[in-house]
């Protein structure tokens, strides 16, 4: 019986996009200036690092995030480059660090001046010599062609405003046999932005598509997020 999230999609399936939010059934905390009814993908007030550092680094996040297993699921090896774009306060940093090892390098993305700094004082302060912490455009994770093995989008997807023009951007900075995994809130979740701005796996494959990537769902046990993974067909 085929897993209830799986599909496949390649290149060239269309689908409308939409949606935008934020993680949490707290939407005042998670959303600043979040109405319920009328948010939509786009620019989202991240300053605030102290606030948001308490809901990304909750002590019992890691029960439902389980980093272990979404960077195992990227399959990195020693010496890797892995971009981690919207990275936040760095939560999966040190993971990364350690899968890639000092040879490796990790590339902590984020669009928020503020969580960039934050980040660079965390890393400075762990003694991460691996992770860089680039503050990068909306529209553009400003990633050189061929330059990254891995590409990790964690709860991020849906504040990108045009995210099939930004997987073209993804696609062409993956090296050879590189893939990028996409992981978001379900439907379900008690966490995550508000219904009507999710994003179904179906949804996050095809847009996926448009930058001449091949999406399928990957089989986890994540209780509420999906995980979608996309590479060159
Ligand atoms: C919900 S947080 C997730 C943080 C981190 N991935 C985690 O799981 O803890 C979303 C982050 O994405 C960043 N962000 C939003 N739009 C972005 C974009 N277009 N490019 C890069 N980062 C973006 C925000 O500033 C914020 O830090």
């Amino acid at each position: 019986m085929p897993h209830p999230k799986s599909f496949t999609l390649v290149a060239g399936v269309l689908l409308a996009a939409c949606g935008g939010g934020e993680e949490s059934n707290d939407h005042a905390a998670h959303h600043p200036g979040a109405t319920g009814g009328g948010e939509h993908a786009g620019h989202h007030d991240f300053s605030d690092v102290e606030r948001f550092a308490a809901l990304f680094d909750a002590p019992d996040r890691d029960e439902w995030q389980r980093p272990a297993e979404v960077v195992g699921l990227l399959e990195l090896s020693e010496g890797q480059v892995v971009a981690d774009l919207g990275a936040g306060t760095g939560y999966f940093e040190p993971h990364l660090a350690a899968a890639v090892g000092e040879s490796g390098q990790v590339l902590a993305l984020d669009v928020e001046e503020a969580m960039v700094a934050h980040m660079r004082n965390r890393f400075e302060e762990a003694g991460l010599h691996n992770v860089e912490a680039r503050a990068v455009s909306p529209d553009d994770p400003g990633l050189e062609p061929g330059s990254v093995d891995r590409i990790l989008i964690v709860d991020t997807w849906h504040h990108i405003e045009d995210r099939p023009a930004y997987a073209r951007h993804l696609a062409a900075a993956l090296r050879p046999g590189g893939f990028i995994l996409v992981v978001d809130f379900t439907e379900e979740s008690p966490h995550g932005p508000p219904e009507s701005m999710r994003l179904s796996p179906h949804q996050v494959s095809t847009e996926l598509t448009h930058g001449g990537l091949s999406a399928s769902t990957v089989e986890e046990t994540l209780p509420h997020q999906f995980v979608i993974r996309a590479a060159h067909p």
